[in-house]
């Protein structure tokens, strides 16, 4: 793979956000980073160029067949004016997991690395340093190739955009409310749920809605051959605090392999608390919280960070958690996690990347 990125700076640089515009995934900054993908070339031409709109063919196979990964990932300032990366390389390695499962060729690591760094670098002036803000940091391939046939893609573009963001929720850091799904299912093992691609957000946006009008925040997704063992809430992983330890779902092949998610397992074990990964059905957890040791819950993402979880609604039933308030352990993670992802902590795990 061609390690030479070139470089075209924009002449025309965007007003940047007010710090207090910022929620989640609305400015972009100057600059964007494309590669292309050809069978028998392979990726080719990697360059940072000004942000503009790309011209596709309507035949290209991503608007018919869905074919398309992506990341999520977050540079943070430092106080000091570093810029700190929080484990790149896990994000990478499920980028490459993703393009497996959906026929789409392998990226070489090192050079998505470079890529990232040069491109968060040019664009350094973006990165907000306030507490709660970050620049979130978007890599994603799609298929070219304009063929309406069914079969992966001969041509691709991966491309990396930077946004400038705040909270994820519009809760900010305070706790939101989850409605538990029941009609509808977001993956099965053997399918895609495993892998950070478009269709499985696409197929959770009409629960969503339907959560929304009732006014909350998310959904929680059931498996989808019981209807009954909790998943993942779509934009994050779930865990919860029952009678002093922590469970959280196995990887069972249909949620997603958060790296928030291994990075709380390692720092919960690290602080001595013990954590489960099992199938947790809505019974145990309706159970646990009729007998009072259902104590917390909270989700955990790169956009939503660490996000308490106030309220379940189960088929009508309202399980407040904590009052309806953070949990002492989801606040004690939240503080660790984005005081090492910001440099105001020592990180003990070697996890944060200086860039
Ligand atoms: C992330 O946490 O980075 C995600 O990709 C979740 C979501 C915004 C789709």
């Amino acid at each position: 793979m061609d390690l030479n990125i070139s470089v075209e700076l924009t002449s025309a640089k965007k007003q940047k956000p007010e710090i207090d515009q910022l929620s989640f995934g609305k400015y972009f900054t100057d600059h964007m980073f494309i590669m292309d993908y050809d069978a028998g070339k392979g990726w080719h031409d990697p360059r940072i160029i000004p942000y503009q709109p790309i011209s596709l063919d309507p035949a290209a196979k991503v608007f018919h067949y869905g074919q398309t990964v992506f990341e999520g990932m977050k540079a943070y300032k430092t106080a000091e004016g570093r810029i700190l990366m929080f484990r790149p390389y896990k994000n990478l390695q499920r980028l490459n997991r993703s393009n497996a499962r959906l026929s789409i060729p392998a990226l070489d690591e090192n050079v998505i690395m470079e890529a990232l760094r040069k491109l968060v670098l040019v664009d350094e002036e973006w990165i907000p340093d306030e507490q709660g803000t970050s620049l979130y940091i978007r890599p994603f391939v799609i298929a070219t190739q304009a063929t309406l046939g069914v079969s992966p893609s001969e041509q691709y573009h991966f491309m990396i955009i930077l946004s400038p963001v705040g909270s994820y929720y519009a809760e900010g850091i305070n706790p939101v409310s989850i409605f538990v799904e029941s009609e509808y299912v977001r993956a099965v093992t053997g399918g895609v749920g495993n892998a950070k691609t478009g269709g499985n957000y696409a197929a959770g946006l009409k629960a969503q809605q339907e959560a929304t009008d009732k006014g909350y925040s998310q959904v929680l997704w059931l498996d989808g051959v019981h209807r009954k063992y909790i998943e993942e809430v779509g934009s994050m992983n779930v865990f919860f605090k029952v009678g002093g330890k922590v469970i959280t779902p196995a990887l069972n092949g249909s949620i997603l392999d958060g790296v928030t998610r291994d990075s709380v397992i390692q720092l919960l074990r690290y602080w001595d608390i013990e954590v489960e990964e099992r199938a947790i059905s809505i019974n145990e957890l309706v159970e646990a919280y009729r007998n009072g040791t259902l104590e917390e819950a909270f989700g955990t993402g790169t956009a939503a960070v660490i996000s308490p979880i106030g309220e379940l609604n189960w088929q009508g039933d309202k399980l407040a958690l904590n009052e309806g308030r953070t949990g002492p352990l989801s606040a004690k993670i939240y503080d660790f996690m984005t005081g090492i992802q910001r440099g105001t902590l020592e990180d003990p795990f070697g996890w944060v990347v200086k860039l």
